[in-house]
């Protein structure tokens, strides 16, 4: 396995090497030329500072509707300082720009495709047509454009969009085809939460860069992925007042899991999940994400005095403490007044409808070493024309979903619902999963039991693992509701 630090290991290896065959004469060459090709390095943590994504502008907003134009560009961005990074991106934004919708109001899209690779765009978490849905085979190619329509009838929930073109998915998310979609209801702009620039999307990834400043994808590159990236930053610091703020996190990363915790152990209130607000907020020390899932937490900086700097941190590698342990860094610079607050009650879930049909699934992938391990689904690989399960349109049904791997973790992600989980491991499930949901971690050995409801469209979706680079693989399948 070829990871960051062997690369770089080898790299001073092979200069080394140079001077003790070559003598006395090479130090000065050699010194020169390792500075004319200086690898590239992360800066020093918290040196650079975390931009909020830009707010996508509507072209027009008329009657019910709001459309929207996105063209997907190869661009080059600075995340590493005074380097111009390659990137796929929507409309050259890094990372993806954040899309505001109000649930009821539609939101149309056309995207133009200036790669020179297919595309699809699926809108994760959201209720929509399979014509809609971006589907891994329903691709768009160089020089055309496709329209997506987003009825957004479904209530307000952390979306995000990203490519999902089978077998290249994992490489386009991973080069910046990802960008974040808020959703808002009623209820929600009717709470006193933090708002305007109080609530703030981070986007949370890792990534691998050589050593000029690029992105690096390997398939299936666990070790590798080791800079840890805040809203396209490395490691960056963000500026705070002393007073509440909402952050919608999301960990767009391929396949890292974070466990973040802030350094002086101090509370987060979580308010919501993937699918919107909980029922009711809870404090918590630590916040738990599988790539695709989102946590709405509200940080209360007003116990700190203005000069306080606390560190949010991440318990969980592959990678050390030193490479992937920090995050971001929370710089308390100023007082500020905060009419916000964050009420008991969040809002009120509809009774789960009675399930009439039980299915099990088992995910798994090759964990005896060898070159091109498969992921599978209930023992195969994806296949397009393969309808895996078929669904009566209306039924709500109960799925126990297991991870029938001793050590690489997955995760388990339901195209068109948001379901509800009823038991992780045969207990009652934690506060930060008793709201609506679309993705769900399962660590080796783990088990969940899922309650969803069929009744919205009718057609074929995927469920998948959302390890990007395990879907890649073929860890994915079909349902049908019909
Ligand atoms: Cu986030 Cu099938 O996708
Ligand atoms: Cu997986």
């Amino acid at each position: 396995m070829v990871t960051r630090r062997s690369v770089l290991g080898g790299a001073i290896g092979a200069a080394g090497a140079g001077l003790l065959t070559t003598g006395g004469l090479v130090p000065l060459l050699s010194a020169q030329s390792a500075q004319a090709t200086e690898a590239v390095t992360l800066p020093a943590p918290f040196t650079v500072r975390m931009p909020v994504p830009p707010v996508l502008s509507p072209i027009s907003v008329l009657g019910g509707q709001d459309t929207y134009a996105v063209t997907m560009k190869e661009v080059a961005r600075e995340i590493i300082p005074g380097v111009q990074t390659k990137l796929l991106t929507y409309d050259g934004h890094f990372p993806g720009p954040v899309l505001r919708a109000r649930s009821g109001r539609k939101v149309v899209i056309r995207h133009r495709n200036s790669l020179t690779m297919p595309v699809s765009v699926h809108l994760h978490g959201g209720n929509v047509s399979p014509e809609n849905d971006g589907g891994p085979m329903d691709t768009f190619g160089p020089g055309t454009s496709r329209t997506y329509a987003y009825p957004n009838q479904q209530p307000g929930a952390a979306l995000w969009f990203h490519d999902h073109a089978h077998h290249m998915e994992s490489e386009h998310v991973f080069r910046g085809l990802s960008g974040t979609y808020l959703l808002s209801d009623e209820n929600e702009r009717s709470l006193p939460l933090p708002a305007g620039q109080y609530e703030v999307p981070i986007a949370l990834r890792d990534a691998r860069f050589d050593d000029a400043g690029q992105l690096v994808y390997v398939m299936d590159d666990v070790f590798g992925r080791t800079a840890i990236l805040a809203n396209g930053r490395p490691t960056p610091y963000f500026e705070v007042a002393a007073r509440k703020y909402r952050f919608r996190l999301l960990n767009s990363s391929n396949m890292r899991f974070f466990q973040l915790r802030l350094s002086d152990g101090g509370q987060m209130i979580q308010i919501g999940t993937d699918g919107g607000l909980l029922e009711r907020p809870f404090t918590t020390d630590t916040v738990g994400l599988s790539p695709a899932e989102r946590a709405d937490v509200v940080i209360d900086f007003s116990r700190y005095p203005v000069g306080t700097k606390i560190v949010l941190e991440n318990t969980l590698g592959p990678g050390t403490p030193d490479q992937v342990g920090k995050v971001l860094r929370f710089d308390v610079v100023r007082t500020a007044a905060d009419p916000s607050r964050v009420p008991d009650v969040l809002r009120t879930l509809p009774a789960m409808a009675k399930a009439t049909v039980q299915r099990t699934i088992v995910l798994s992938m090759d964990e005896d070493g060898r070159e091109e391990p498969r992921g599978l689904m209930d023992g195969q690989e994806w296949d397009y024309q393969r309808i895996d399960q078929t669904i009566a349109h209306g039924t709500s049904e109960i799925w126990t979903v297991t991870n029938a791997n001793k050590i690489i973790p997955h995760n388990f992600h339901m195209h068109l619902v948001q379901f509800r989980l009823l038991e992780r491991n045969g207990a009652p499930v934690g506060p930060a999963e008793a709201g609506p949901k679309d993705t769900v971690r399962l660590f080796p050995g783990e088990t969940v039991k899922l309650h969803a409801t069929f009744d919205s469209y009718k057609g074929t979706y995927v469920y998948h693992c959302h390890l990007l680079d395990h879907s890649a693989m073929g860890m994915m399948a079909n349902f049908r509701v019909r």
